[in-house]
C-alpha cells in the first residue's frame, strides 16, 4: 500500500523505485503525469504547462506560468562555443550520436556551477535543460544538412521556436503553421514521462552517484537510441517504407507471417510495450494528431498512414497478437506525423529525447531530493565459475 495505490506483493518485489510523478495501468492502458490523464493534458495544457507540473506536482496557475515561461526562454541559447564542438562530427553522423555528445557538452559549461545536491541548482539546471534541448536538436538537424544554425526567438512559442530554428533560414521570415505548432507541442506532451522506462532508470542510476544532471541526461539520450526504445520510431517508419517498396498493403499478410514466425527476428516495430497489455494511451492520441496534421497539408491519402491503420487493423485480429496482447505504442504513429511535418527520420529518436529531457530531469531531481537516497547498485545472480587456482602457462 503507497498511499491510495495498492500492489500485490509480486509487483512490488520488481518493484525497484518508488516514485509519485507518472502512473501507469498496464492493463487498463491509463496514463496519469501527477494524477492527471495524458488525454486531458494533450487536449487542454501545452508543454511548458506539462514540464511545470511534472516537475514541481502541480498544473501553474497563470503568474506561474507566465514566470517559468519567461525563465524558459532566458536560458533557449548555448554557449557560441558549441559550435565547434559540432564541427568534430562528420556532416552525416547520426544526430542521436551527435546530440548525445552536444548534451554532454553542455555539462562542460556548468559542472563548476552545479551542486546536485543544491535545490536551487537542480532546479535552474531542469530549466537550461529544457529550454536548450530545442536548441541542440535544430542545431544537430542543420549542421547535417550544411546550412546556418537559427537562433532561438523568444517571442515564439516553445514549439513555434522548435519549427522556426530547424525548418526557418536566414533567407526569409518563416511562418509557424498553428496546426503543425499545436501537432509539435503535443507530441512533446506524449513522449514527456513514463514512469521508469530504461532510458529513466538509466538517468537515475548514472545521477545517483552525484554526477553533474547534464551527464546524467547524456546517459538517458544514448539509452534511448536503441531500437527496442525510442528508437522505434524510426524503425517503425523504415518498416513502413520497406513494407511500401515490397507491394504496400496487399504484402502486409505476407509480412505478418514473418513477424510471427520466431525465427525471422522481424517484429512488428512501433507495436508491443513492456507495461501496456491494452492500448498505448499515447497511441490514440497520435494517431488523432497524425489525422490532424495530414489533413492539414492535403496529404489524407499518404500511402504510409493507410498502410499503417490496416497494419494495425490485421494485428488487432490475429491471435498471435491478440493472445500477447499486443498493441500499438507511442512510436507507431509519430514517424509518420513527423515525416509528414519534414522531420528527417533519422532525427524521430532527437524529438523524442528533446521531449522526455524534462521527465528525465524531474525524475532524477526527485531521486536526489530525497534525503534517503543512495547510490544504486544493482547487485546480480552468479552464473560463473567457482574459486579456482591459476595453473602455470606450461599447465593451461
Ligand atoms: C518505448 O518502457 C517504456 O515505457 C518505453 C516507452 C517510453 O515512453 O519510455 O513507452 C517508449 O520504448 C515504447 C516501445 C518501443 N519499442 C518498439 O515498438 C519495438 C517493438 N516492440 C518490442 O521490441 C517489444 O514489444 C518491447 C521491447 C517493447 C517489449 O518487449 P517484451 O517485454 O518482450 O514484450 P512482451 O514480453 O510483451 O512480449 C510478449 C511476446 C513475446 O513473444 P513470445 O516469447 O511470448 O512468443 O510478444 C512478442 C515477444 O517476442 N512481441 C512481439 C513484439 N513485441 C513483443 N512480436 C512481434 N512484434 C512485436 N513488436
Amino acid at each position: 500500500q503507497t498511499g491510495m495505490f495498492t500492489y500485490d506483493p509480486g509487483f512490488l518485489s520488481t518493484a525497484a523505485t518508488q516514485s509519485a510523478i507518472t502512473y501507469i495501468d498496464g492493463d487498463k492502458g491509463e496514463l496519469l503525469y501527477r494524477g492527471y490523464p495524458i488525454e486531458q493534458l494533450a487536449t487542454q495544457c501545452d508543454y511548458l504547462d506539462t514540464c511545470y507540473l511534472l516537475l514541481k506536482g502541480e498544473l501553474p496557475n497563470a503568474p506561474q506560468r507566465d514566470e517559468f515561461h519567461n525563465l524558459v526562454i532566458k536560458h533557449t541559447m548555448v554557449n557560441e562555443q558549441m559550435q565547434f564542438f559540432l564541427r568534430g562530427f562528420r556532416r552525416d553522423a547520426h544526430p542521436m550520436a551527435v546530440l548525445t555528445g552536444l548534451v554532454g557538452a553542455l555539462s562542460a559549461f556548468y559542472h563548476d556551477s552545479t551542486d546536485i545536491n543544491n535545490p536551487e541548482h537542480r532546479e535552474i539546471a531542469a530549466i537550461r535543460l529544457i529550454a536548450k534541448m530545442p536548441t541542440l536538436v535544430a542545431m544537430a538537424y542543420k549542421y547535417g544538412m550544411g546550412q546556418p544554425y537559427m537562433y532561438p526567438r523568444n517571442d515564439l512559442s516553445y514549439a513555434g521556436n522548435f519549427l522556426r530554428m530547424m525548418f526557418g533560414t536566414p533567407c526569409e521570415d518563416y511562418k509557424v503553421n498553428p496546426v503543425i505548432e499545436r501537432a509539435m507541442d503535443r507530441i512533446f506532451i506524449l513522449h514527456a514521462d513514463h514512469e521508469q522506462n530504461a532510458s529513466t532508470s538509466t538517468v537515475r542510476l548514472c545521477g545517483s552517484s552525484g554526477t553533474n544532471p547534464f551527464a546524467a541526461i547524456a546517459a538517458g539520450v544514448a539509452c534511448l537510441w536503441g531500437p527496442a526504445h525510442g528508437g522505434a520510431n524510426e524503425a517503425c517508419l523504415n518498416m513502413l517504407e520497406d513494407i511500401q517498396r515490397m507491394g504496400g498493403v496487399a504484402k502486409v499478410g505476407e509480412f505478418m507471417e514473418k513477424v510471427k514466425d520466431k525465427n525471422s527476428g522481424v517484429k512488428l516495430m512501433g507495436f508491443g510495450h513492456r507495461v501496456y497489455k491494452n492500448y498505448d494511451p499515447r497511441a490514440k492520441l497520435m494517431q488523432e494528431t497524425c489525422n490532424e496534421v495530414l489533413a492539414e497539408l492535403g496529404l489524407e491519402n499518404d500511402p504510409l498512414f493507410k498502410l499503417a491503420k490496416q497494419l494495425e487493423k490485421i494485428a488487432l485480429e490475429d491471435d498471435y497478437f491478440v493472445q500477447r496482447k499486443l498493441y500499438p505504442n507511442v512510436d507507431f504513429y509519430s514517424g509518420i506525423v513527423q515525416r509528414a511535418i519534414g522531420i528527417p527520420v533519422n532525427l524521430f529518436t532527437g524529438i523524442f529525447a528533446l521531449a522526455r529531457t524534462v521527465g528525465w530531469i524531474a525524475q532524477l531531481n526527485e531521486m536526489i531530493g530525497d534525503p534517503e537516497y543512495k547510490i544504486g547498485r544493482p547487485r546480480q545472480l552468479f552464473t560463473g565459475s567457482v574459486r579456482r587456482d591459476v595453473q602455470p602457462l606450461t599447465k593451461r
